[in-house]
């Protein structure tokens, strides 16, 4: 029998088929399924002949530390766990059109004035294009070298040079080629031998390698996950429904936390740091509105003020609607469902909507109780105390259960001017929060019952610690 000459891998995902299908079994993308030229047969059988002994080290020892380049655009560094670690490699991803390109030639342009050689790679703007930006960005006069290219051999060639930068970015990832490959730039086998040249690279000479993803439209990038575990750091940067800003989001990072998010605007000039997101996320927020409750969060290391809004509306049609923008929609029927059951509040034959204003995605289940508190307020058509923030996380049987970080929530609650919050009783407390609780009247929840107690007006001695 003739061995097969090529194979098929899917796109998306980067699956190998035997033979070419409409469909991925992997994944189930549809068509996603191309052609490419076999890998190589994988070695048979190795016995330990003419291998080379690796040796084993003990755990404990001292490193040199890595020292860091910070680009002087402060969310950059700090999503980035800092500044950037020589000899890393970073992952920036995101929808074209985004801004990528723009935040990358800023980073570039402030590690260049600090005197950092560095280089800009693209594949996909021509020069005259990227000077363009540059003198609209008010950054042609950075010394960044600008380069096109999209052959990977060319560019391992130049960075080989004595006087090789020392921080590249490579925009993008998807237009660059391998010559001993033949699939198309772009495909999963290009994109992926494309990075582990660069990578391998990267590591050997110290250099920091920024490569430029585009996020196909199912929300993985192209040549998809094949790079993610490749990479030392992974940044989304994304925006929510034709907002104004941006959000760089650290997904994976070996050298800094995760979860961590940095917040822009994009302007007319290039994008602008927002060093205070809670502003930008409460912009238009009126507590004159039943159903909105401002929910004290915590994204990455920063404290983060949104509001959440509830709309409760009689069903038109048999079944209810449920119509969640921000949230997770498990999260809310297990919310309804523990306001049902050990709450009574039935709301079985209304249509419930949830959105979180300002475009911000939650992922925290201390949103719980804001969440809980909006479709209470939405239902009864009562308002919680003005100026108030709400945190919490709800358990299955209605308790209200403590989260993390309480005093970095209350600090900044009062920072915008609240007065009252909404929080767990078992709220683990220090005793150097109490200074910061002075300022701020606690209503502490150890049940779901005692969330209705503040909209009845009920509000008795004891379920308030004000302090
Ligand atoms: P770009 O960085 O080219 O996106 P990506 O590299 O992720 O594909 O950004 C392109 C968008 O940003 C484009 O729609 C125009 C907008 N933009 C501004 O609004 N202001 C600016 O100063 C710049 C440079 C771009
Ligand atoms: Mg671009």
């Amino acid at each position: 029998m003739a061995r097969p000459t090529s194979h098929y891998v899917c796109q998306q995902c980067g699956a190998s088929h035997r033979k070419w299908t409409g469909r991925c079994d992997n994944c189930g993308a549809w068509n996603s399924v191309t052609e490419e030229a076999a890998a190589e047969a994988a070695p048979k059988g190795i016995s330990g002949a003419g291998g080379r002994a690796v040796s084993f080290v003990p755990l404990e020892g001292m490193e040199d530390q890595q020292p860091r380049t910070t680009t002087g655009i402060g969310e950059f560094d700090r999503v980035c766990g800092g500044g950037m670690v020589a000899g890393s490699a970073l992952l920036v991803g995101g929808d074209p059109g985004i801004g990528k390109s723009t935040l990358l030639l800023q980073a570039m342009a402030g590690l260049a004035s600090t005197g950092t050689p560095v280089a800009y790679i693209s594949g996909e703007e021509a020069v005259a294009q990227i000077r363009l930006r540059a003198a609209r960005l008010g950054l042609a006069a950075a010394p960044v070298g600008l380069a096109t290219a999209t052959n990977v051999r060319d560019i391992l060639a130049t960075l080989d040079l004595p006087d090789a930068p020392k921080v590249v970015v490579i925009d993008s990832i998807q237009t660059m080629y391998v010559d001993t490959l033949d699939s198309a730039p772009g495909t999963v086998a290009q994109v992926r031998s494309s990075a582990q040249e660069l990578i391998r690279f990267a590591k050997r000479r110290q250099l920091t390698l920024i490569l430029v993803g585009h996020v196909t439209k199912e929300g993985t990038i192209a040549g998809p996950r094949v790079l993610e575990h490749m990479v030392d750091t992974v940044l989304y940067f994304e925006s929510e429904r034709g907002h104004q800003f941006r959000l760089l989001r650290a997904v994976k990072n070996r050298y800094g936390p995760t979860d961590e998010i940095g917040v822009f605007e994009m302007t007319g000039t290039g994008l602008i740091e927002v060093a205070n997101p809670s502003e930008l996320f409460l912009a238009g927020h009126r507590d004159n509105v039943n159903g909105t409750v401002v929910f004290a969060g915590i994204e990455g290391t920063r404290p983060v003020l949104v509001e959440i809004q509830a709309l409760v509306s009689p069903t038109a049609l048999g079944t209810a609607r449920r119509a969640v923008v921000g949230w997770d929609s498990a999260r809310l029927a297990m919310v309804l469902a523990v306001l049902q059951t050990r709450c009574g509040l039935n709301l079985g034959a209304a249509d419930v909507y949830l959105n979180v204003a300002g475009g911000l995605r939650i992922s925290e289940p201390a949103a719980d109780l804001a969440v809980a508190a909006a479709l209470i307020s939405a239902h009864l058509g009562q308002l919680l105390p003005s100026r108030t923030v709400v945190f919490g996380e709800i358990g299955l049987g209605g308790e209200v259960r403590a989260v993390g970080q309480s005093d970095a929530r209350l600090k900044e609650a009062m920072k915008l001017g609240f007065t009252t919050a909404i929080i767990p009783r078992s709220a683990p407390r220090r005793p150097d929060e109490r200074a910061s609780d002075a300022a701020i009247a606690t209503h502490s929840m150890a049940s779901l019952q005692d969330l209705f107690a503040i909209f009845d007006g009920a509000l008795t001695g004891d379920q308030s610690a004000a302090l």
